[in-house]
């Protein structure tokens, strides 16, 4: 699907609402309508009211012309010569500029993302939100992963980043969007593409113009104490970081299917494979993933999660929310 075909939703800009509502009023009920809905998302007036206008000339030509030649569109006619010069006032150029839709942002994605390519990019959404550091104020969810590509523990990653750079270029052309928030959407779209939680991501994050600092994210190595300790200083709960390490239940690490966003990393820690003599059930996980049911708080909130999956969903979309928020900065209009 092309990006201009996508209808126009109604913005948080009262302005730019304004200037939506007059291009839909005026030219309702045509199929063309979707050229005034482009220009109007791009911010583009000029085209937007040449688009309009050339609707409502071809209109006028209808309505003089042939047996639609009626009173009821000689009067609708009418009624928008007198009904427009009350309406033009109210648009304002730079503010329907700055028009920026989520669900532009979200068919974008859609356009890219495939389930093989899933777990990639939900991968990526850690990596650049999980620089964030509550106590120092640095990191956290701005994109700035696109300058720390080549840092080791970032291996792998510049595929999801190519990936992502495919659609922002189609979702740039509409509108400009943010890599925080590219990302931020992929991988809300990612999760629910195999079957997970729909969440709802806030839109408007910007963009860091530098590599956050290094070192903040968690080693392979680390037991569960260091892991907890790790994650507090981001803001996360025990709970918060059991829950968010369920995302491995997608991708390489051979919790089921790689494909499918599902509770069976719980059940496959609670089976701990990782003890049995088969090779292949070695294979299983991170040491990360078996630290986690050596301490006992952990172990509960896996024990809550195996037997619900509902319950993973809920709490999972919550603690997703919260890290693509951290350390965030907001655009103010
Ligand atoms: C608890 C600390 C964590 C550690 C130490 C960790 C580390 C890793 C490592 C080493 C991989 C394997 C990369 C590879 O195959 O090359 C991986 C994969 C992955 N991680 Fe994490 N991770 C952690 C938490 C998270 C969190 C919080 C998320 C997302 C919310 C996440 C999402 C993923 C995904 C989806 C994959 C699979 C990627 C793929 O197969 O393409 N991880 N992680």
């Amino acid at each position: 699907m092309k990006l201009t075909n996508i209808p126009y939703l109604a913005s948080s800009s009262s302005t730019g609402f304004l200037y939506s509502s007059y291009c839909r009023g005026a030219c309702r009920g045509r199929s063309d309508g979707k050229l005034v809905i482009a220009a109007s998302a791009a911010g583009n007036k000029l085209a937007a009211d040449s688009a309009c206008s050339q609707l409502f000339e071809q209109e006028n030509e209808d309505a003089l012309s042939g047996p639609r030649s009626s009173c009821r569109y000689r009067r609708r006619n009418f009624a928008s010569s007198i009904l427009l010069p009350f309406l033009l006032p109210c648009v304002n150029i730079s503010t329907a500029a700055e028009i920026y839709d989520g669900s532009i942002i979200r068919s974008g994605v859609r356009n890219v993302l495939t389930k093989a390519k899933a777990a990639g990019v939900l991968r990526l959404v850690f990596h650049d939100a999980g620089t964030f550091d509550i106590s120092e104020k640095s990191g956290g969810m701005n994109g700035s992963i696109i300058y720390e590509i080549d840092r080791p523990e970032n291996t792998g990653l510049n595929r999801s980043i190519k990936v992502l750079g495919k659609a922002k270029k189609e979702i740039d052309n509409v509108q400009k969007v943010s890599w925080a928030d590219l990302i931020a959407v992929a991988g809300a779209e990612a999760v629910a593409l195999c079957g997970g939680p729909e969440i709802p991501v806030r839109i408007g994050r910007l963009d860091s113009r530098a590599a956050d600092p290094a070192g903040k994210l968690p080693e392979e190595t680390l037991d569960a104490t260091s892991l907890k300790t790790l994650f507090g200083k981001k803001g996360f709960s025990t709970q918060e970081m059991v829950v968010l390490s369920g995302a491995h239940t997608i991708g390489g690490k051979g919790f089921g299917s790689p494909i499918v966003f599902d509770n069976t990393y719980f059940k496959v820690l609670l089976e701990k494979p990782q003890t049995s003599s088969s090779g292949m059930a070695a294979m299983v996980g991170l040491r990360t993933d078996w630290a986690l049911t050596e301490d006992d708080e952990c172990l509960r909130w896996i024990r809550v999660y195996a037997e619900d999956q509902a319950r993973f969903f809920d709490d999972f979309k919550d603690a997703y929310i919260k890290l693509v928020d951290s350390g965030a900065s907001w655009r103010t209009a």
